[in-house]
């Protein structure tokens, strides 16, 4: 079983778990993904993600989550690289957790995009990389794939010329390979747009680009989300790098027992994200189930010192599952931290899990006629946001 060893930072006791391959990863994770509302994403304003990100790392975060889609890795970069500057926390007392997007499925477009990302971030590497879903999607190209290709070599030569001449001043090789293969990567997503129609490829071609990934010393452990068991089956049998991670919703009213005991079983951590189920508004919408003056909740919050939403945290911790939690309000930032001082009891755990009643809030019905769409499907999909009609 994976085990806990504990990290002091500075009034919190942030447990680690210790991943397949020795590394280590602290045991409740930042969320970065700001929601969306009725005109789309919500966008971080007046740099706040960056602002939330610097203190969240004074009161001890040390994992943060983001993905290519969120829109959040240049502030999430911008808010650590302050703080490394600053002195406050070194690179290797970090955990970034980032994630492939689904137009980038190809083994050959996986690199490219993770470079981009760390590109954004400003950063030379992430300690984990996740597959963000299980489907590929289609990007459209808007002129032959050769005539891109040649083009895109002809620019990077040249590119490669200045870099040449750089080189001489600057001697800085790591970065300057970095933002010429960014350069190609956002170029070839500049001629050509998402049509997000299904793509056939299949995801272990895109696990074998997270494996180049590792090879590349970009990633140091990958991992997949959204995955259902027989998918997470697949990579266990047939990859050549064990995944460290297994991303899923986990709240009250989805408490996924068997996919946890699952990935467990293999060594994965699990980290369970929106673990706030109905306790919050989301999207606008109060959701029906628990809410976070539920009396069952409360007796237990009582019993404990705590507050309802420090409960259900601790009651991801205590099924060794990390949270990965999103708040961009100081003094819940504090609290959501403060949950490594107590413990639930078995018999608190169970009364918890009867809230199941298997509800996803990430459900993209809108895919689910995809190949390897992971969940239940459902009889009224959803119109699919990421399509202009
Ligand atoms: N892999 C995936 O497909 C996937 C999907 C969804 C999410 N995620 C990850 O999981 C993270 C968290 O997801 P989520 O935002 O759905 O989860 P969540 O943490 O369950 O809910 C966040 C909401 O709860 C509120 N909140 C936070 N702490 C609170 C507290 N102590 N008391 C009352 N309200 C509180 C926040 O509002 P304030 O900000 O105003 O405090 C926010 O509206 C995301 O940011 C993302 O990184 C991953």
């Amino acid at each position: 079983m994976i085990k806990l060893t504990e990290m002091t930072v500075g009034q919190t006791n942030v447990p680690k778990y210790k991943l397949n391959n020795g590394r280590e990863m602290p045991a409740i994770a930042l969320g970065t993904y700001l929601g969306h509302d009725k005109s789309g994403m919500v966008r971080s304003v007046n740099k706040q993600l960056r602002d939330v990100v610097m203190q969240a790392i004074d009161v001890g975060y040390r994992h943060f989550d983001t993905a290519e889609i969120y829109g959040t890795e240049e502030e999430l970069g911008e808010g650590v690289r302050r703080k490394m500057e600053e002195g406050a926390v070194r690179r290797e007392e970090l955990f970034i957790t980032d994630k492939l997007w689904n137009t980038h499925h190809k083994r050959e477009q996986v690199v490219p995009s993770l470079r981009e990302s760390l590109c954004k971030m400003g950063l030379s590497y992430i300690d984990l990389f996740l597959m963000h879903w299980p489907m590929g999607l289609h990007l459209r190209d808007w002129f032959p794939r050769e005539r891109q290709e040649q083009t895109l070599d002809g620019i990077c030569t040249r590119v490669l010329v200045v870099r040449e001449i750089f080189f001489t001043c600057t001697r800085n090789t790591d970065v300057l390979q970095q933002v010429l293969m960014a350069l190609r990567f956002r170029l070839q997503t500049a001629i050509t747009s998402e049509d997000y129609t299904h793509s056939d490829v299949d995801f272990m071609e895109t696990w074998l680009g997270l494996e180049d990934a590792v090879r590349l010393g970009l990633a140091r452990n990958i991992g997949v989300s959204n995955f259902n068991k027989q998918q997470l089956e697949r990579i266990l049998r047939e990859g050549s790098i064990r995944p460290a991670a297994l991303q899923i919703e986990v709240h009250p009213q989805i408490i996924q027992t068997e996919l946890v005991q699952l990935a467990q079983r293999h060594q994965l951590v699990v980290m369970g994200y929106s673990p706030f189920g109905s306790l919050v508004t989301r999207y606008g919408i109060k959701f029906p189930g628990p809410t976070i003056d539920d009396p069952t909740l409360v007796a237990i919050a009582r019993r404990h010192h705590k507050t309802t939403p420090q409960v259900v945290l601790r009651w991801l911790v205590d099924r060794n599952v990390v949270p990965v939690t999103k708040t961009v309000n100081p003094s819940r930032l504090k609290e959501n931290i403060d949950i490594f001082d107590f413990e639930l009891s078995a018999r608190e755990i169970e009364i918890i899990n009867k809230f199941d009643e298997k509800t996803r809030y990430t459900l993209p019905s809108f895919w689910q006629t995809h190949a390897y769409y992971p969940f239940e499907k459902v009889d009224n999909p959803s119109a699919d946001p990421f399509i202009k009609h």
